[in-house]
């Protein structure tokens, strides 16, 4: 089921959500379900629990094809990924700047620092055990989603606010795409 994206300003993206207790659940399977729905809907790179309303640290992530994500035409395909009670470790010490977008702030880009490299490590929705060592835009998406976890959204990474602004206007290119963020 396609749930309502919560936007910014909703005080719930500011919370830090809990951990999950109970895995291999039919709730836990219907969250992911309606999770992957929005996702989808909105031709997301990724969603987190708390934006659809629900406090969880759950993140989903990547697409099943190899085709680049339309809102992202120019990076790389990120795997098909579901993320529980996830722990992100930076490798080394590089950071790396890249656009991002978020469904909670629609129709808006910024340009925001991460950690290149990172390992991250968590559970899928059967409680075993995921962990995988990754970079670039990879890296990327799971610091944004997992960020959702701590209640941060990514203007408030933006360092530079000359590189924040409409999509359509930084972008007009992409403006063609279903999504309009
Ligand atoms: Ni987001």
């Amino acid at each position: 089921m396609i749930r309502p994206i919560l936007r910014m300003g909703d005080p719930r993206l500011l919370q830090r959500s809990q951990e999950v207790t109970a895995f291999g659940t039919p709730a836990l399977e219907r969250l992911i379900g309606d999770m992957f729905d929005t996702m989808h809907a909105a031709d997301g790179a990724g969603l987190a629990a708390p934006q659809i309303g629900v406090l969880l640290r759950l993140v989903i992530f990547g697409s099943a094809g190899e085709l680049p994500n339309p809102r992202y035409p120019g990076e790389p395909p990120v795997p098909q990924t579901i993320l529980v009670n996830p722990v992100l470790q930076p490798l080394g010490d590089e950071m790396e700047e890249g656009w991002e977008g978020c469904l909670s702030v629609p129709g808006l880009r910024g340009v925001v620092p991460r950690w290149r490299r990172l390992r991250y490590s968590g559970f899928d929705p059967e409680g075993r055990p995921v962990e995988r060592t990754v970079e670039g835009f990879h890296a990327r998406v799971v610091q944004h989603e997992c960020d959702h976890l701590d209640g941060i959204l990514y203007p408030m990474r933006v360092r530079d606010f000359t590189r924040f602004g409409f999509t359509d206007v930084l972008f007009p290119e992409l403006s063609g795409a279903p999504a309009d963020d």
